[in-house]
C-alpha cells in the first residue's frame, strides 16, 4: 500500500539544471577549462563537491583544497543569484498537479534532494508548504546512489520504504531509490533511466492514481 511520495527537486519539480550550468560555466571560464552542456548533463544528481571534482577531471586540472572550497562557494553565490529570480512560473509542467493529486489521495510528501539550496528554491516557487518533510544535502552525508536521502525521507514520514514512491530524473537517483526498496518513477529519457519501475517523459504525462498506484 502506497502512503508516501518522495520527490527529487532539480529536474523533477524545477528546471534548475540550466542555472547550475551557467554558474559552473562561469567558474570553468575563470579557470580556463572547457565545460560543455553534455558534460553538465552528467552532473545531474551529483553533489556540489562531486561536480567540481568532475569538472576539474574533465579539464585535466587539480586544485589545492582551499581553492576547491573557494570555487564551490563562488559557484553557489552565482547560482543563488539566478535562483533568487525564480517564481512559480518555473515549476516544471505537471509537478504542481502531481503534488496536488498526492494531497487529495491523502499521501504524505517528502523532498529527497542532493541540493543544499532546496528550502530556498521551494520558497521561491511557492511550494514549501506542501511538504511534510524536507531531506536534502544539508541533512544527509552519503550521495545518491546511496539510498540514505530517500530512507531518511521515509523515516521522517513514518513510513516503510515499500510504502513510498520516488520521482527522479537522474540515473544515480533511480538507483538510490531501488537500493532503498522503493517504487521509482523515472522522469525523462526512458533509455537512460532504464532501472526505473515506471517511465514518463515529464511530470505532465501521467495520473498518480491510475497510471502508477493502481498498477503497483
Ligand atoms: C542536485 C543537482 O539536485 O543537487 C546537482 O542535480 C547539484 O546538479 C546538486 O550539484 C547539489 O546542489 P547544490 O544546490 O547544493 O549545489
Ligand atoms: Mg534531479
Amino acid at each position: 500500500m502506497i502512503r508516501g511520495i518522495i520527490f527529487d527537486l532539480d529536474g523533477v519539480i524545477v528546471d534548475t539544471a540550466k542555472y547550475h550550468y551557467l554558474a559552473w560555466q562561469r567558474m570553468a571560464q575563470k579557470l580556463g577549462v572547457k565545460f560543455t552542456e553534455e558534460e553538465n548533463e552528467q552532473l545531474k544528481g551529483v553533489s556540489r563537491r562531486g561536480s567540481i571534482e568532475k569538472i576539474m577531471n574533465w579539464g585535466g586540472i587539480t586544485l589545492p583544497e582551499h581553492e576547491i572550497e573557494h570555487w564551490m562557494k563562488v559557484k553557489n553565490e552565482w547560482y543563488l543569484e539566478y535562483v533568487e529570480a525564480m517564481s512559480p512560473s518555473e515549476i516544471l509542467p505537471g509537478a504542481a498537479e502531481i503534488i496536488a493529486e498526492a494531497k487529495s489521495l491523502g499521501l504524505k510528501i517528502s523532498l529527497g534532494s542532493a541540493s543544499k539550496n532546496s528550502q530556498f528554491i521551494l520558497e521561491r516557487v511557492g511550494l514549501i508548504q506542501e511538504f511534510d518533510a524536507l531531506v536534502d544535502g544539508n541533512v544527509v552525508s552519503a550521495s545518491k546512489p546511496d539510498p540514505e536521502v530517500f530512507l531518511t525521507g521515509a523515516k521522517l514520514l513514518q513510513l516503510d520504504p515499500e510504502e513510498c514512491i520516488v520521482f527522479e530524473d537522474a540515473v544515480a537517483g533511480v538507483q538510490a531509490a531501488k537500493n532503498g526498496n522503493m517504487t521509482v518513477v523515472g522522469i525523462g529519457d526512458e533509455t537512460v533511466l532504464q532501472e526505473a519501475d515506471f517511465n514518463f517523459q515529464s511530470m505532465a504525462d501521467f495520473s498518480l492514481k491510475s497510471d502508477i498506484i493502481e498498477k503497483i
